[in-house]
């Protein structure tokens, strides 16, 4: 099954991803993931990266569209894949469609997760990510059982340095601008499915998963 997550920054694209990949044992291709790893690593796409993704910017299409490209070919993808943050522009959602014809592949399900925008912002903020397996917490409303440290591994909890007001605001006005205008462009293909993602974390995965599975929500 190839799947898209769509919604705005804070809308619980990467929690719900974790979730439903484990069901359906296929892999989350995250692309603000890559690009976190590579700016941790240091490498020529990291650098090239770093500047937008810490200005709260989306990363040129030409950059963002080769990531995929490559990832979709490996053979993990076979299975089917989690596609999380991903398309973000009309020139993305187009590429991706030549890459997936090119691979004879196509989309199945286009999740959106709606959230009213005055919820993201905390959200966003009280964040926390795991050092080490890339788990992600909230202080308030998914916090682990020891402060700072990491349920699954016990690796030390960060936060994201997008995660402030000001980049927030920068990146909730980059989906409005660039990435909604994506949703009718699914919706017009018939692919794209809403779930309310304000209600509780386990209550969206159940929404989810009953979608993907073809049952009444
Ligand atoms: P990316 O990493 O994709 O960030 P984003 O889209 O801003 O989305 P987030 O990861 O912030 O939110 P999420 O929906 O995953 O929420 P989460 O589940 O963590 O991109 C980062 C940057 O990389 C971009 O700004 C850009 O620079 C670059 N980039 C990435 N992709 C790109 C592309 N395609 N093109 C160009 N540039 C690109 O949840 C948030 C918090 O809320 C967590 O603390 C969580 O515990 C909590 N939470 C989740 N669900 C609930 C719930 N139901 N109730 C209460 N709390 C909840
Ligand atoms: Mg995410
Ligand atoms: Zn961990």
């Amino acid at each position: 099954m190839n799947i898209l997550f769509m919604g705005p920054p804070g809308a619980g694209k990467g929690t719900q991803a974790e979730r439903i990949v484990e069901q359906f044992g296929i892999p989350h291709i995250s692309t603000g993931d890559a690009f976190r790893l590579a700016m941790s690593q240091g490498t020529p796409l990291g650098v090239q990266a770093k500047s937008y993704v810490d200005q709260g910017l989306l990363v040129p299409d030409e950059i963002t569209n080769g990531i995929v490209k490559e990832r979709l070919q490996a053979p993990d993808c076979g299975k089917g894949f989690l596609l999380d943050g991903f398309p973000r522009t009309l020139s993305q959602a187009e590429a991706l469609d030549d890459i997936l014809a090119s691979l004879g592949k196509r989309i199945d399900h286009v999740i959106n997760l709606v959230v009213d925008r005055d919820l993201l912002l905390g959200r966003l903020t009280g964040r926390r990510i795991c050092k080490s397996c890339g788990a992600t917490y909230h202080v308030m409303f998914n916090p682990p059982k020891v402060e700072n440290v990491c349920d699954k591994c016990s690796g030390e909890l960060y936060q994201r340095s997008d995660d402030n007001e000001e980049k927030v605001g920068t990146r909730l006005d980059e989906y409005t601008n660039k990435t909604a205008p994506l949703l009718e462009y699914y919706s017009k293909k018939g692919l794209l499915r809403e779930v309310n993602g304000e209600q509780d974390i386990d209550v969206v995965t159940s929404d989810i998963s009953h979608l993907l599975r073809g049952q009444a929500e």
